[in-house]
């Protein structure tokens, strides 16, 4: 059983050099297009978090055959189809994995259940629902367009999409669905989002037009092309770096390096921000892998000063605003963040869930519908709260990094749900240095 609560404290200075875990966006796409392909698909480095584990099962139930073996070497034989499942899809707490995984069953003549774990049973649909339903799929669930849900699919006609909100998922979601539907699919994303999707779509062996459309992109995609197994070697997810990478910034005397980190553009957002703060950021061996360009990652110590972050950088770091909010209470001045409302429909209201637990700590926020003003004094923050994380993973590794260089120790509740994006975070960070204990 997991513990009750984990606490952080301050202690000596972090070091030394790690790898981050698989990239999260990437482990469930590899894993759903290896079941939409024909043939094998071997994956390395896949991220084994619950969220990832959760969509693993859920391709083995749409009728794909997945192994793992003990080095930790997946494979996914897909053919092509995918056949009517006997289970409810269960996707646990993963947004991710239930809106790619509607998208992908929508293009085939089946009746799917889904559901999730009370987060995400809370989250909207309908920004999923409303294209596939354009497109020719009908869904029926109790309360709204809220899980449980079914959706039933099949004889798809492709749409074109402009997406009413920055968001890959149901970028996604079009998209895999457009895979199967008769004609050419077309979404128009009025601000890039990441494209993890139509990068991999194209290393299954799909073409896509993809061509800038002002500040983002119309992306095109005929239905009924083959997908071809391929091989898969998932990079270290940048979104779960970014929690070391600031615990060495904020913590006196640190200097960590973070292997194989993912350097896509469309998520590099926060090491951007960090820098324009003064974080001594560099990166080195810089190269591609399996269409996707990474990085090693050193973070040292050093003072950071407060920034405006320009809204339309939030689609390449939404993620990574409640870690950032951590990095602007140990800078001088004020951090703006806004643009930033898709915060609140994230596996909680993170606007609200970081603004209270920093002021709990003795730092200064002010909270606006779309926005986070932290206002840091250049000094370590008080600490001391105990933060209720409402079950959401990043807010309570926030608040640990926090707790590992605030004055007195950080307390957070529900530290299992850690484990949905980075089972390995207290390990790791232990390996550097940090004193975290379990309650
Ligand atoms: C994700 C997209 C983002 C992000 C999520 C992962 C993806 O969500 O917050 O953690 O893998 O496509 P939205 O597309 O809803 O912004």
């Amino acid at each position: 059983m997991s513990a009750a609560t984990l606490t952080a404290r301050p202690r000596g200075p972090l070091k030394g050099r790690v790898r981050a875990p698989g990239d999260k966006s990437i482990s469930h796409r590899a894993l759903i297009l290896g079941a939409l392909a024909e043939g094998v698909t071997h994956i390395d480095g896949l991220l084994q978090s619950d969220d990832v584990l959760a969509t693993a099962e859920a391709v083995a139930a749409f009728d794909a055959k997945v192994t793992r073996d003990d080095n930790d070497h997946w494979t996914v034989t897909g053919k092509g189809v995918f056949d009517q499942p006997i289970e409810i899809i269960d996707c646990g707490n993963s947004g991710t994995g239930v809106r790619l995984l509607m998208g992908a069953a929508a293009g085939f003549p089946i009746s799917v259940q889904f559901t999730g774990d009370s987060s995400l049973q809370s989250r909207p649909m309908k920004r999923v629902l409303t294209p596939l339903g354009q497109m020719g799929a009908r869904w029926e669930g109790k309360i709204e367009d809220r899980l449980p849900l079914t959706l039933t699919g099949g004889s798809l006609k492709a749409i074109s999409y402009r997406l009413p909100v920055p968001s890959a998922q149901v970028k996604s979601a079009v998209l895999l669905a457009g895979v199967n539907a008769d004609g050419v699919t077309e979404v128009i994303e009025p601000e890039a989002t990441r494209d993890h999707t139509e990068r991999m779509l194209t290393a299954f062996g799909a073409k896509l037009d993809i061509t800038p459309e002002g500040q983002g992109r119309r992306i095109r995609l005929a239905g009924g092309q083959p997908l071809k197994g391929t091989h898969v070697r998932v990079p270290g997810d940048p979104s779960s770096a970014a929690f070391l990478i600031v615990a060495a910034l904020i913590t006196p005397g640190s200097e960590v390096t973070v292997e194989g980190v993912l350097l896509n553009p469309l998520r590099a957002g926060l090491f951007e921000t960090l820098k324009e703060m003064g974080a001594d950021l560099v990166v080195e061996n810089a190269r591609e892998e399996s269409g996707e360009p990474v990085g090693d990652l050193t973070a040292r110590f050093g003072p950071l000063k407060g920034v405006e972050v320009p809204p339309e950088r939030a689609p390449s770091m939404i993620d990574e605003y409640p870690i950032l909010a951590v990095a602007a209470a140990f800078a001088s001045g004020g951090t703006a963040m806004r643009g930033i409302g898709e915060m609140r429909v994230k596996e909680s209201d993170r606007i609200a869930l970081m603004a209270t637990g920093l002021k709990a700590c003795g730092v200064e926020v002010a909270e606006e519908p779309e926005a986070m003003i932290v206002t840091g004094t250049g000094v370590a923050p008080q600490g001391g709260g105990v933060v209720t994380t409402h079950g959401d993973h990043r807010i309570a590794m926030a608040h640990l990094v926090l707790g590992m260089a605030a004055r007195e120790a950080v307390t957070v509740d529900e530290p299992g749900m850690i484990a949905t994006s980075f089972p390995t975070f207290q390990s790791l960070m232990k390996t550097l240095g940090a004193q975290i204990e379990e309650g």
